[in-house]
């Protein structure tokens, strides 16, 4: 489906909670408003959805958190949204993944991306506010036996991940995909960020990795013999090629991660008006993020969806 910009949008990102089991430094600010019950998408309404953006012409649909895999649920959900297409991915902090692996793979996903920004237990348990790392390389071995193809995101930060080598050996190792993360600014998150954010451009370019491609929101670099993924939202903007949109667990439909605007799309779940609604809201996406300009978004990550 075209948007105003005649970008063809056909990602979808779908958040199936805004709880977590975890408490990052750069997503999600301590304590937020407690949603209900009812405030959420049910399974079916979720599968439904799902069904919808496919018959409105959507090829690729993500299902993200808060963390995925608390999510009552999550295993029907799965099943039910790889029902309607087969491109489905799940992106989760890895935590309870030794637990589903096996039933993620059955439900019908092909993969996973997981959230691993760094391999020393102590930075780990700082970046997360509490996590075990032992639990993510846990779910990863699992999720390997289970056949899932894993994807690892890195966000990208001074003083836990500068070198990528660690990681990047890691993933090797894993049969893994790594790639490393520009840190993006949100409203609430802004101290961190001045603390902690690298600049990927310069931060390539002290690293000497020599530049191969860009293809869509990856950009491809060589590192001491290996190959390196960047994304790179800051110092590559790639918004012109913006393929994506997300819906939050609420059933809000946001055109882009750093927009101010969001649009109602649970009511129109399975109704004859979705796809004429839909065009209309892609119209309004934005050009671009205006984080150059220190137009910051105020909801945080969690509640988005990541
Ligand atoms: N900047 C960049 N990446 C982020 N993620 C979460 N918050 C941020 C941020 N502020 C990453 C997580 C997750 C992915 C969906 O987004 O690592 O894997």
């Amino acid at each position: 489906m075209l948007d105003g910009c005649g970008r063809d949008i056909r990602y979808v990102r779908i958040s199936v909670t805004d709880l977590c089991n975890l408490g990052c430094v750069y997503c999600k600010p301590r304590p937020v408003p407690k949603l209900t019950h009812d405030d959420v998408m049910s399974v079916d309404e979720i599968i439904a959805l799902a069904n919808d953006f496919v018959n409105a012409g959507f090829t690729k649909i993500r299902l993200t958190g808060g963390e995925p895999l608390v999510r009552k649920g999550i295993i029907p959900i799965v099943k039910g949204v790889c029902s309607v297409t087969d491109n489905v991915g799940l992106t989760t902090n890895g935590i309870l993944l030794s637990e589903f692996a096996e039933e993620l793979k059955a439900a019908g996903l092909k993969g996973v991306n997981v959230s691993l920004d760094t391999l020393d237990p102590e930075a780990y348990r700082k970046i997360t506010g509490g996590g075990k790392l032992s639990e993510v390389f846990k779910g990863i071995d699992a999720a390997k036996a289970a056949e899932l193809k894993i994807k690892l995101n890195a966000v990208l930060q001074r003083g836990i991940n500068f070198d990528p080598l660690p990681l990047l050996e890691y993933a090797e190792k894993t049969g893994a995909e790594l790639r490393m993360i520009e840190l993006m600014p949100f409203a609430s998150t802004l101290g961190y960020v001045d603390e902690r954010a690298l600049n990927a451009e310069n931060w390539l370019r002290s690293l000497g990795a020599e530049h191969i491609l860009d293809e869509g929101k990856t950009s491809l670099y060589r590192y001491r013999g290996h190959e390196l993924k960047v994304i790179a939202p800051l110092s590559r903007n790639f918004c012109a090629e913006c393929d994506r949109i997300r819906v939050t667990c609420t059933g809000m439909l946001l055109p882009c991660l750093h927009g101010a605007k969001a649009y109602p799309v649970r009511d129109k779940i399975g109704s004859a008006g979705f796809a004429d609604y839909l065009g209309s809201v892609l119209k309004l996406k934005p050009p671009a993020h205006g984080i150059g300009e220190g137009i910051y978004q105020n909801m945080d990550m969690g509640s988005i969806g990541g």
